[in-house]
């Protein structure tokens, strides 16, 4: 049966039909490429971007209807073979979680939670730094380190801290990225997967929609695969703020940092793609907590302390029904429950914590400590990892929070930064027993060891 192209208003696209060239949105922009099986995402895009129709072909595996509208054009150029669509994937069998967990009760637990606290000033001073390489184009005297990934901003002396010392009036770090290209584009793609989100979740919570975990994955997936690297993945995650609700875009930002933590993990494809569907969903309960409570900036009385404290229970009940794995199901009821029993809404221990959960933990943690909050300003990642040094090894799964704190630290070797005092420097060479404190150069290219200091970072620059 021969294949015929045709073009199809945007409106009428279905998941299933294959680009045949470029999809270009109204200016010009590379919106799709050809053979591109469509999916629901895509489609919303292609909405969003405000294309009007796209050149498709239907393959002969699908059973799509050729809606009435389609204008079937002679194709001036023997169109792109269309990519070979996927095989949809068996089905996994209902997951359940249960009778005690689908029996939970209520939480009752009233006790305030304690507020991060600062972090201390060092009392060791030993220098202990023997395992970072040294960075081959380090020199500790007044000589540019050369970052090693390739970044949105290259570390240059030309940008200074805000309050830096030398009075400057150049853009923080932070700053530029907002006006970067990739961050503007991300912003978009970043605001497409909100509104999906933002769609089917009040669906799923009333029980009117079932979850497609392929579906549901896909808008992390592509915002995952359009940012390459880590560094410019924390780099858009921690300058994402804008979109300050309470669920979706921390959801969002969740997801999108579990699966770089799983990534890091080096877990088998099918248990990243889990952590992510965990990491979309883990807060899907705080939907059933009033709205004011949870945007409420002053401090919740008692009572909707408690109920905001209900959200990972509401979240399973939630997901029970749905066919899904069930790790994502009790990543939703575990995120805050911690390795010595202090979490909540059980007070587990460790070996009743599933891995999966302790990650979706640590990502959830990580993003609420990097953002800023009405009562602090966002913690920098070092300040995260120091609160992880001193606390987390009691409270999470000593294997993942091991290389997560090695590697977000990593990811900022090379790094401009902000050091408490106001002063301006580059991280150059990192500390392993001490990963909140490396060796950072000032710009007369003094180096400082902060792990024999009182000084630590206070901001990425
Ligand atoms: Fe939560």
């Amino acid at each position: 049966m021969e294949i015929k192209p045709f073009r199809c208003k945007t409106e009428d696209l279905t998941p299933g039909m294959v680009t045949v060239g470029i999809v270009r949105s109204p200016s010009g922009q590379e919106i799709l490429m050809p053979g591109t099986r469509l999916t629901k995402f895509l489609i919303t895009r292609l909405v969003y971007y405000k294309v009007e129709s796209a050149d498709v072909l239907i393959p002969p595996t699908e059973t799509i209807a050729i809606p009435p509208s389609a204008v079937f054009t002679e194709q001036e150029e023997e169109p792109k073979p269309p990519v070979e669509p996927v095989a949809p994937k068996e089905p996994e069998p209902p997951a359940g979680l249960s009778d005690e967990e689908l029996t939970i009760s209520p939480y009752e637990d009233e006790e305030k939670p304690t507020p991060a606290p600062a972090p201390k000033p060092v009392e060791e001073a030993k220098s202990r730094i023997t395992v970072a390489p040294m960075p081959q184009t380090a020199v500790f005297k007044n000589t540019e380190v050369k970052p090693k990934e390739t970044r949105i901003l290259k570390a240059t002396d030309k940008i200074v801290a805000p309050t830096g010392i030398g009075g400057t009036v150049n853009p923080t770090y932070s700053q530029a990225v907002k006006r970067s290209e990739k961050f503007k584009t991300y912003e978009t793609e970043f605001a497409i997967v909100l509104a999906q989100m933002s769609e089917s979740f009040p669906k799923i919570a009333r029980g009117e929609m079932s979850i497609h975990p392929e579906e549901a994955i896909e808008g992390v997936k592509h915002l995952f695969k359009m940012i390459p690297t880590s560094i410019e993945r924390f780099d858009m995650i921690h300058n994402m703020r804008e979109n300050d609700d309470a669920v979706y875009a921390h959801s969002l930002n969740v997801a999108m940092i579990a699966r770089q933590i799983a990534v890091w993990l080096k877990l088998p494809d099918e248990e990243v793609d889990v952590v992510t569907l965990a990491g979309i969903y883990h807060d899907i309960g705080k939907l059933k907590v009033p709205i004011e409570i949870l945007n409420k900036t002053e401090k919740l009385t008692d009572d909707e302390f408690k109920l905001l404290r209900n959200h990972p229970m509401y979240g399973m009940e939630i997901l029970k029904r749905q066919d899904i794995d069930v790790r994502v199901k009790k990543a939703a009821v575990q995120h805050h429950e911690r390795s010595d029993g202090s979490g909540y809404p059980r007070g587990l221990m460790d070996w009743e914590i599933e891995d999966e959960s302790y990650l979706i933990a640590l990502a959830d943690v990580y993003e609420a400590m990097t953002a800023k909050r009405a009562f602090r300003a966002p913690l920098s990642p070092f300040q995260v990892i120091a609160e992880f040094e001193k606390n987390g090894f009691s409270l999470y799964k000593t294997e993942y929070l091991l290389t997560f704190m090695k590697q977000i630290a990593k990811t900022y070797q090379n790094n401009r930064i902000m050091l408490n005092n106001g002063a301006s420097a580059n991280i150059v060479l990192l500390n392993e027993n001490r990963l909140s404190k490396p060796v950072v150069q000032l710009n007369d290219g003094t180096c400082i060891d902060l792990s024999n200091s009182n000084l630590y970072i206070q901001a990425l620059i």
